[in-house]
């Protein structure tokens, strides 16, 4: 079986859209995977993949690069803080947020930090989904390693984590404010009503039209005058006809 063929196949088993990532990486990944498991070619792969339970997860695993730390790129997060989320609460008695693609939690947990300190959690609503299911398990346990806290500051440490040996477990006041679940941004429907939407780190490894469709469907998520909130290392450049405007450096609002 041929990549090509390889790639329809996945897609009509799992509905996993393989050609909206970019195509180097995805090979590279592909190949990486096809030798950790000592398989010949994408023929035995897929075998593998609709012949063994939880094989497909594995794999998801593998593909999926699912670094993430708290508070990733501090600076943006302080403007947020202080610059957005206020303006977000103005005239809403309820704000809802949408962390896509969270990987272990970091971001859409770091989010719910900020709110607590704000007062604003009552207020509030976060989703976050990922497409890896193993991912999503260690999201919902909030144990980490101190190479993710790097950016979490002694106070927040101390008030809103629990040392456990070398571990640090997030108390429960602030784990219970983010409901998570699946989605696969390339192929599931996208809920609606969102006033902030974070999409970080992970359009990077689609295709160009992959990622405008993304940000138009991201665009008829959020609510009027909703921000969109991006990775550093992202732009979008044709934001104005995705229905954007450029607010700052990873940040956009929805404007029609
Ligand atoms: C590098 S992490 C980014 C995590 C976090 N947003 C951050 O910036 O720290 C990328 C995440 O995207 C997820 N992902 C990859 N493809 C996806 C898709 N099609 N739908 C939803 N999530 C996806 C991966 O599983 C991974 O957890």
């Amino acid at each position: 079986m041929d990549f090509e063929e390889f790639k329809k196949k996945v897609k009509t088993t799992f509905r996993l859209d393989l050609n909206a990532y970019k195509e180097k990486q995805l090979q590279r990944r592909l190949d990486s995977y096809l030798s950790k498991l000592k398989l010949r070619d994408y023929g035995e792969l897929y075998n593998q993949l609709t012949g063994q339970r939880e094989s497909y997860e594995k794999f998801l695993d593998h593909l999926t690069i699912n670094v993430s730390e708290f508070f990733r790129d501090p600076q943006r997060f302080e403007e947020l803080q202080h610059k957005y989320l206020p303006g977000l609460f103005h005239g809403r008695s309820m704000v809802k947020i949408w962390s896509a693609a969270c990987s272990n939690g970091s971001e859409p947990y770091s989010i719910a930090i900020i709110l607590e300190e704000m007062g604003l959690s009552a207020r509030s609503r976060i989703d976050a989904t990922d497409i890896d299911r193993q991912v999503l398990k260690k999201a919902a346990e909030a144990r980490y390693n101190r190479d993710g806290l790097k950016n979490v500051s002694k106070n927040r440490l101390e008030r809103f984590f629990t040392k456990q040996g070398d571990f640090y477990l997030l108390k429960d006041s602030i784990k219970k404010k983010v409901v998570f679940r699946y989605h696969d941004l390339l192929g599931d429907d996208y809920q609606k009503g969102y006033d902030l939407i974070v999409c970080r780190n992970v359009t990077i490894y689609f295709t160009r039209e992959a990622q405008d469709g993304i940000y138009k469907k991201f665009n008829h998520s959020l609510n009027p005058g909703g921000i969109l909130f991006i990775g550093g290392s992202e732009m979008i450049f044709n934001y104005k006809d995705l229905g954007y405007e450029k607010l700052a450096p990873c940040f956009y609002k929805k404007v029609k």
